[in-house]
């Protein structure tokens, strides 16, 4: 089994992806592999209600990561979503992915039902609770069940501190959990 995390900062290896990757071994621990996709710097398109995709299942522009986005995920088993706050809410690139990923395949069809989901969110200061919801609610109107922990997933910027063991162990114990759902999962 495998998880696709997606890191939606520009930065490849800034405190998103560093959060991102304390999941990851609460997940390797649990013998569940793992596929990365960063969305990085390059420019994306919102979406422009062109109903392309009603029938397509694909976004209309193809030259940038969302059809790629598409068909990692309806490959992976499970997803998780990272993004940096930016004014209280998720970065605007990944959402202007995120919004036509989502309407091409589960607004018409519901192509990602069943599959667990979760977002990690990193700050500086404030904004974490709005941008959970901002990305949650992509999952809660998909039929994918949210995973939890035992604390919320967002957390101060982690490059100019040490990780503490209790932020830690909210980030392990999340791809543990995600582990455990995997596994007892039944197709319906
Ligand atoms: C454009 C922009 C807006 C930001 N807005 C907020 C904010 O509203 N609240 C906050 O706590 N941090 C804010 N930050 C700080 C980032 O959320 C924080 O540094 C984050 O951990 C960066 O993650 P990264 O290293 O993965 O890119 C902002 C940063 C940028 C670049």
């Amino acid at each position: 089994m495998s998880v696709l995390i997606i890191n939606g900062s520009p930065n490849e290896n800034g405190n998103t992806s560093r959060a991102l990757t304390v999941v990851e071994e609460g997940l390797y621990k649990s013998g569940i592999e793992t596929k990365w996709i960063h969305i990085g710097k390059k420019a994306v398109h919102g979406c422009i209600d062109c109903g392309h995709c009603k029938t397509a299942k694909r976004c209309v522009f193809d030259d940038d990561l969302c059809n790629t986005l598409i068909d990692a995920i309806l490959e992976a088993d499970g997803i998780i979503v990272g993004s940096p706050v930016y004014f209280s809410s998720a970065n605007g690139a990944l959402c202007a992915l995120l919004d036509r990923v989502f309407y091409s395949t589960c607004t018409w069809h519901q192509m990602f039902a069943g599959k667990p989901a979760a977002a990690v969110v990193t700050r500086y200061r404030s904004g974490g609770s709005a941008t959970l919801e901002r990305l949650h609610k992509y999952f809660l109107c998909s039929q994918m069940p949210v995973v939890s922990s035992n604390d919320f997933m967002a957390f101060k910027e982690i490059s100019h501190e040490e990780l503490s063991e209790y932020d830690r162990n909210i980030l392990e114990t999340l791809g543990v959990n995600m582990a455990k759902l995997l596994k007892t999962r039944v197709e319906v």
